[in-house]
């Protein structure tokens, strides 16, 4: 089965807001879904504390370095797919995580800054490529967008698409139902509701079917 790996050297970039969104919606759709978090700072860890995980998902903590390629390779044998969340930096852990990925998923918010910085994460990948000679599939997608995209959202996109990255479409737009998941845990079908929120399951579904497609398109 899969692995996902969502890394980027950019904190706050939205990296674990897209695992919990991506699990649960996978989750959701009949798949087995682990969690590994492999963030210090514990989000996910944080996230499933907060109430009983959805059906078919489990969470990991604490996986280190040590332990990262071993974890993935027995979930991944076990026939659940994997979603391995990073902290925001360039570390052994991350290229290790990045090394076992079936598809590897940038999250960055549209903005100059952001995007610089965040780019860092496909030099990283080119690196794993290089080491393993082997491509590794890979998209960015861009996170907390508006309804109205800003001129910069645009500019950047179009930079991306014409380097020949691989731009997910629909972005994860800006939802206080996104950012409630870590207040109440569980999913989106589970926590109170947070202004519009078939908006928001509706963007969440989108999204993970386009992951799965590329799931599907990297596994030929
Ligand atoms: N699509 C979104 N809509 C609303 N809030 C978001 C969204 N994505 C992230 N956030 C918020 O932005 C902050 C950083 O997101 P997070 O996923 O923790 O980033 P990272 O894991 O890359 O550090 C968090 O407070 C989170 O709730
Ligand atoms: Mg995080």
């Amino acid at each position: 089965m899969p692995v996902i790996t969502i890394a980027s050297p950019k904190g706050g970039s939205g990296k674990s807001t897209t695992s919990v969104i991506l699990g649960t919606e996978m989750a959701h759709a009949g798949a087995e879904v682990t969690l590994l978090d492999c963030d210090p700072n514990r989000s996910i860890t944080l996230w499933a504390s907060r109430s009983a995980l959805p059906p078919r998902m489990a969470v990991l903590s604490h996986v280190s370095e040590s332990e990262i390629v071993r974890t993935i390779k027995q979930q991944d044998a076990d026939g659940r797919i994997v979603i391995v969340d990073l902290e925001g930096v360039a570390s052994r852990l991350v290229s290790r995580a990045i090394s076992q990925a079936d598809l590897v998923l940038t999250p960055m918010r549209a903005t100059t800054l952001d995007a610089t910085i965040g780019v860092r994460a496909l030099a990283l990948i080119a690196e794993e490529e290089e080491a393993l000679g082997r491509s590794i599939r890979h998209a960015v997608v861009f996170t907390m967008t508006r309804a109205i995209k800003s001129k910069q959202h645009t500019a950047i996109e179009a930079s991306l698409k014409g380097q020949g990255v691989d731009v997910i479409v629909p972005p994860l737009m800006e939802r206080a139902a996104f950012s409630a998941l870590f207040e109440f845990g569980g999913d989106l079908r589970s926590i109170p509701a947070q202004g519009r929120m078939d908006g928001a399951t509706e963007n969440a579904a989108a999204f993970a079917q386009e992951v799965y497609k590329r799931l599907v398109e990297a596994s030929q």
